[in-house]
């Protein structure tokens, strides 16, 4: 597929802001890949794509994860904002045949991060925070920090999902704590 097929694809699934949102992640997922060297297609795509089950029915979710032989741990089970990033790499895998694992991976961590990522992750994780849609109370230390250093930024964005979670009384998944841990030492 070309990436106006994608975008015509898009455009169906996501409502107009997620829409909006998806070619903005992409914008700027392809600027970081530009400041720090990253592959510029695939962080592209991965950030055109990231989002695409986001607004998908449960029931959608559910048969993705059954089709493809995913189990949820307790903590997935009871956080539906989770999902879109486990269904959403199984769609971009098994329904848009795309095989690379660099962007599957991306689209996979985007939302809690992991341990060991890799330049590509980072790319996508930290363009969802500082993409030109967003707005939040720190999204302004974010963009300043994002163009200083990858890692500072990944630090405090980890630290600002961790305290939002724990100040909600939310679980934290463990690839979040082990993205942070990691990050820490
Ligand atoms: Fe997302
Ligand atoms: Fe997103």
């Amino acid at each position: 597929m070309t990436i106006d097929e994608y975008k015509q694809l898009l455009a169906k699934r996501l409502n107009p802001q997620r829409y909006k949102h998806s070619l903005c992640v992409a914008d700027e997922a392809l600027r970081l890949a530009e400041k720090y060297g990253g592959d510029k297609d695939k962080c592209y795509l991965a950030g055109l794509l990231h989002d695409i089950t986001k607004n998908a029915p449960k029931d959608e979710h559910l048969q993705l994860f059954r089709d493809f032989g995913i189990i949820l741990s307790s903590v997935e089970a009871n956080a539906q904002k989770l999902w879109h990033a486990m269904s959403g790499s199984l769609y971009v895998r098994h329904k848009l045949g795309i095989n690379d694992d660099e962007i599957i991976t991306a689209i996979r961590y985007h939302t809690t991060a992991r341990a060991g990522m890799t330049l590509t992750d980072k790319i996508l994780y930290l363009a969802d925070f500082t993409s030109a849609d967003r707005d939040y109370d720190d999204v302004d230390v974010m963009r300043r920090l994002v163009d200083i250093s990858m890692d500072e930024a990944l630090k405090y964005a980890l630290s600002y999902s961790i305290v939002d979670l724990v100040n909600k009384g939310k679980p934290i998944h463990p690839d979040t704590l082990e993205a942070y841990n990691e990050i820490c030492l």
